[in-house]
């Protein structure tokens, strides 16, 4: 690639390298941080992903020793031959990331004669023609080495041996192990292997390809066809610090309101007000917590955006605020297709002003979705945003808390939108196969920027399709899955790979999206559902799935694992405060505790919630005891008390209604009494729940609305204990008027009741 290297020239934490063919820049970043850009299309380097100057002052040594360059800072080197083929190493000269030296070639060529014969059955053999994209970077693997992250992708944790396409797609067919695509482009993966770790972000909003070793084993490979060479190395070492280089580069989660980490109940098929206040009242006679009710299309008129049906709610701002009286928050669904009819406002405004794509002569491009033929928002024109973002004030006013941003692949019901069709990005024209990975994460930015102007409270976006950076606008859901034993098992890894992939505050539809849904399907994904940062259930118009709708057993186990979730609240907002700060997801694969442990490495159906809490849930259908894996440790069953000691795999009893979790030892876990909702009952008294061990905990309380805490409005304590029973309790931030009255401290079946309504320093020995 690129031929033999000519010259170089530093500038700051830039150094230019020119080869025969092409200018090469590598920018440092930070001293972890550095990105890799060739204009290959004549354009200036621009992301979607990165927002504002990342560049932090960083000392950079640049020197040229016989056959190659050399840029060092204090813990990453990199070396650039000829080629540009770069190698990087850390501090200690431990190489990290090699490019591949040889052709790339398919490990096993099957026979020309093999591959005719099973097209005739229309068999695809998956061998695609021997050929190179014209970015291509290939990066040799170990046989140890093992990939992660990618966003949304189907099949396991561990992602070596599979190759996956970026390119935003609605497929409402079963999504399986061999799907190269989902509604969410990623670029970003780890690796780890016995040479450590590192991370890589292809910075290409086109239509890219990945291949994880599964061409050849020797090589992994990143590409795409247009646009420009780009890509990010993280050099620090382990997974934690790689994230947090990632988030800090394309944004961080931010703190939400606390009535979002409540249970959410939704479903394609509640069409009329009373179709929605029944739901509320059956959440309350069934005494199952819940915060939110999501409205999917039907609330609209004839599915336009920015309207309300008058015919099927008499006045939707009273029946929003009946609700809000009982607890409930309304959010709603909002698409980008905008139905093509001259008498309605948004599509009159957007004519008028200018704001849908167009083709390539010039007229508006229209496509099916919804509403039927419809038209595109452009987004990537920050004055279509910027309307966008203003239309929200309609659904600010009637009273809706919440915006879910959906089919912003953008979703087309009549093919693909044809790649020449005309968009912006930063404003410049472009096409859609430029714009099309960002789309959804455009429209998510506008959303976010006007709800945060006209409700004023942390915006709650939920969105289908994202680009790196969307998880500092919105949350997500993985679309729509099925009512399939497969989809629950593969919730674990999506939701893990989402997470390390920056993109953390995620769920799936509990129950399942399509198909019919069984009571111990139900049951066991709640059971999973509750650990999720985003805990829905959403279906489609298939068999109902509310808790209620097969028989009490089944309402009753929902119903234990909502109000665990009610009752870990204050622990799973630490978790938000924490991801604010460093990125590191809620939902966390075994690995990204336990690096050493091999046995981590490829655990698909175990996880952490935090660094405190293990569930082994059972996804197989006719379970009732299955085989857990407990790390390094020592470790207390949260059902049964008992202590156990790892590393240990063992046989677990779980019954219908027992989802195996495990709690580590030291750990300090912060728990709310079960309420209706969020904010139903003053919180005055904090439980903690104590393993005995060494542990440090900090716990943050706010008011869980606004934006104060920015301004220090906020209360932090410091929680320790020792394996002695020495528990003591300090403020280490005390901004936030309103703190606990009480700590009742739980710990070995007993409880001791602190009162820290003064002072600021506590102890006792439990
Ligand atoms: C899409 C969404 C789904 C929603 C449906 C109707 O299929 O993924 O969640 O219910 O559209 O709006």
């Amino acid at each position: 690639m690129f031929g033999k290297m000519l010259d170089f020239k530093q500038d700051g934490q830039r150094v230019t390298v020119t080869f025969v063919e092409k200018e090469v820049m590598i920018s440092v970043y930070t001293s972890t941080i550095w990105n890799v850009f060739v204009s290959m299309d004549g354009s200036i380097q621009e992301s979607n992903a990165i927002e504002g100057n990342k560049m932090l002052d960083t000392a950079v040594k640049v020197e040229q020793i016989e056959d190659h360059l050399e840029i060092s800072t204090d813990q990453v080197t990199a070396k650039i031959y000829d080629d540009c083929k770069i190698d990087f190493y850390d501090g200690a000269g431990n190489l990290k990331c090699e490019d591949y030296r040889g052709e790339r070639k398919y490990q096993s060529i099957l026979s020309q004669e093999m591959i005719d014969l099973a097209k005739q059955e229309g068999h695809d053999l998956g061998m695609r023609e021997d050929f190179h994209y014209k970015i291509e970077v290939v990066k040799s693997v170990c046989a140890d080495e093992c990939f992660y992250g990618l966003g949304d992708k189907t099949g396991f944790l561990n992602k070596r041996g599979y190759d996956y396409e970026m390119w935003n797609t609605d497929n409402p067919m079963p999504h399986e192990d061999n799907f190269k695509v989902l509604y969410k482009s990623i670029p970003f993966f780890m690796s780890q292997s016995s040479r450590g770790t590192y991370g890589i972000f292809f910075d290409n909003s086109y239509h890219s390809y990945f291949d994880m070793a599964k061409e050849n084993d020797a090589y992994c490979f990143f590409g795409a066809d247009e646009g420009n060479l780009d890509y990010y190395y993280f050099g620090a070492d382990g997974f934690k610090e790689i994230i947090k280089d990632y988030t800090y580069l394309t944004g961080r989660t931010p703190l939400p309101q606390l009535w979002t980490l409540g249970y959410q109940q939704s479903r394609w098929g509640y069409v009329t007000e009373n179709d929605v206040r029944e739901v509320a009242s059956k959440m309350r006679e069934f005494r199952i917590p819940c915060d939110v009710i999501h409205l999917d299309i039907d609330y609209m008129q004839g599915y336009r955006v920015f309207t309300w049906n008058k015919d099927r709610y008499k006045d939707p701002k009273q029946t929003i605020s009946d609700l809000a009286k009982d607890g409930f928050k309304i959010v709603t669904i909002i698409d980008p297709g905008v139905k093509k009819d001259e008498d309605y406002y948004i599509y009159q405004e957007g004519v008028e002003h200018d704001y849908f794509a167009k083709t390539p002569k010039g007229e508006i491009y229209e496509n099916v979705v919804w509403p039927g033929t419809s038209v595109y928002p452009d987004f990537g024109q920050r004055r279509v945003q910027e309307w966008w973002s203003d239309k929200h004030k309609f659904l600010v006013d009637m009273g809706v808390r919440g915006i879910w941003n959906d089919m912003n692949e953008p979703a087309s019901f009549e093919g693909e939108l044809p790649p020449e069709v005309v968009f912006h990005d930063h404003d410049k024209e472009t096409t859609h196969a430029k714009i099309h990975n960002v789309y959804g994460h455009l429209m998510c930015q506008a959303t976010y920027e006007g709800m945060r102007k006209y409700d004023k409270r942390r915006p709650f976006v939920i969105t289908r399709a994202c680009y790196s950076g969307t998880q500092k606008y919105s949350t997500a859901w993985t679309g729509d899955n099925h009512s399939l034993w497969s989809h629950l098992r593969m919730a674990i890894p999506q939701l893990c790979n989402l997470g390390l992939s920056g993109m953390n505050y995620v769920g799936t539809d509990i129950g399942g999206f399509g198909s019919d849904t069984t009571k111990e399907l139900l049951c066991r994904w709640i059971q999973v559902g509750i650990f999720s940062p985003l805990c829905r259930n959403h279906a489609a118009a298939v068999r109902k799935q509310e808790p209620w709708q097969f028989d009490t057993e089944t309402a009753d186990i929902y119903r234990k694992y909502v109000e665990l979730r009610y009752q870990l609240i204050p622990y799973l907002y630490d978790l938000f405060k924490e991801t604010q700060s460093t990125g590191l997801p809620m939902i966390r694969p075994l690995i990204l505790e336990y690096p050493e442990d091999a046995a981590a490495r490829q655990l698909n159906d175990e996880f952490m919630f935090g660094s405190s809490i293990l569930a082994a849930p059972v996804v197989e259908q006719g379970q009732t005891a299955r085989m857990v894996y407990l790390p390094e440790g020592t470790w207390v069953d949260y059902h049964t008390g008992e202590t156990i000691l790892g590393p240990i795999r063992f046989i677990k009893d779980a019954p219908l209604d027992i989802c195996p979790i495990y709690l580590k030892a030291g750990s300090i876990i912060p728990n709310y009494t079960v309420q209706n909702y969020i904010g139903e009952k003053e919180q005055s008294t904090l439980i903690l729940q104590v393993i005995k061990g060494n542990g440090t905990y900090y716990h943050y309380q706010d008011d869980g609305e606004s934006f104060a805490y920015e301004n220090g409005v906020y209360n932090e304590y410091k929680f320790t204990i020792t394996d002695q029973g020495l528990f003591t309790a300090e403020m280490t931030a005390s901004g936030y008027k309103n703190r606990y009255k009480k700590l009742k401290v739980v710990y070995e079946n007993r409880e001791v009741l602190i009162d820290i309504l003064e002072g600021d320093h506590w102890s006792v020995l439990l």
